[in-house]
């Protein structure tokens, strides 16, 4: 099983962008222990970070022949991108969307995710954990629909 992890804007900065929302872990902390959880569960990951919304579109459209899922913070495109909700759409695969901070206690305009509709589930809110439950629940998600088809 692959899963392509893909990590929306300004999430390069992540260690030193506003620490009192975001905590002090570093893209490579989170890339590293998902790593480490990936291991353990028995999948392989990819990862893709941009700043640019048509470059994660382009990951997304080339996870389709490739990958088995998708876990994704789209970060702020989340709120205002309907390019990457229809390249996930487009991808027809299962897609985790996860957040560091819990969008939904933050400024309205964060409340809404114009990705997770089009994803089977989101979580926010538990920093480096969403990222590592998020990739637990998308890889019990995949490993089911594989036996249903079986
Ligand atoms: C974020 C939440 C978004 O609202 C914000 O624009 C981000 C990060 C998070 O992980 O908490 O860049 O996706």
């Amino acid at each position: 099983m692959k899963i392509l992890v893909v990590h929306g804007p300004n999430l390069n900065m992540l260690g030193r962008r506003e620490p009192g929302i975001y905590g002090t872990v570093t893209l490579d902390g989170i890339n590293e222990a998902l790593s480490r959880l990936a291991l353990e569960l028995g999948c392989e990951l990819a990862f893709f970070q941009s700043n640019s919304e048509g470059a994660l579109i382009d990951a997304i459209q080339g996870a389709a022949d490739s990958c088995d899922g998708i876990l994704i913070n789209p970060a702020a495109y989340t709120h205002t991108s309907v390019a990457i909700r229809d390249a996930l759409a487009a991808a027809a695969l299962p897609a985790v969307e996860v957040h560091l901070s819990n969008i939904h206690r933050r400024e309205p305009f964060r409340h809404v995710s114009l990705s997770a509709p089009v994803a089977v589930g989101q979580i926010a809110g538990f920093g480096l954990e969403s990222y590592l439950l998020g990739l637990r629940a998308l890889f019990s998600h995949i490993e089911k629909e594989i036996v249903t088809k079986a």
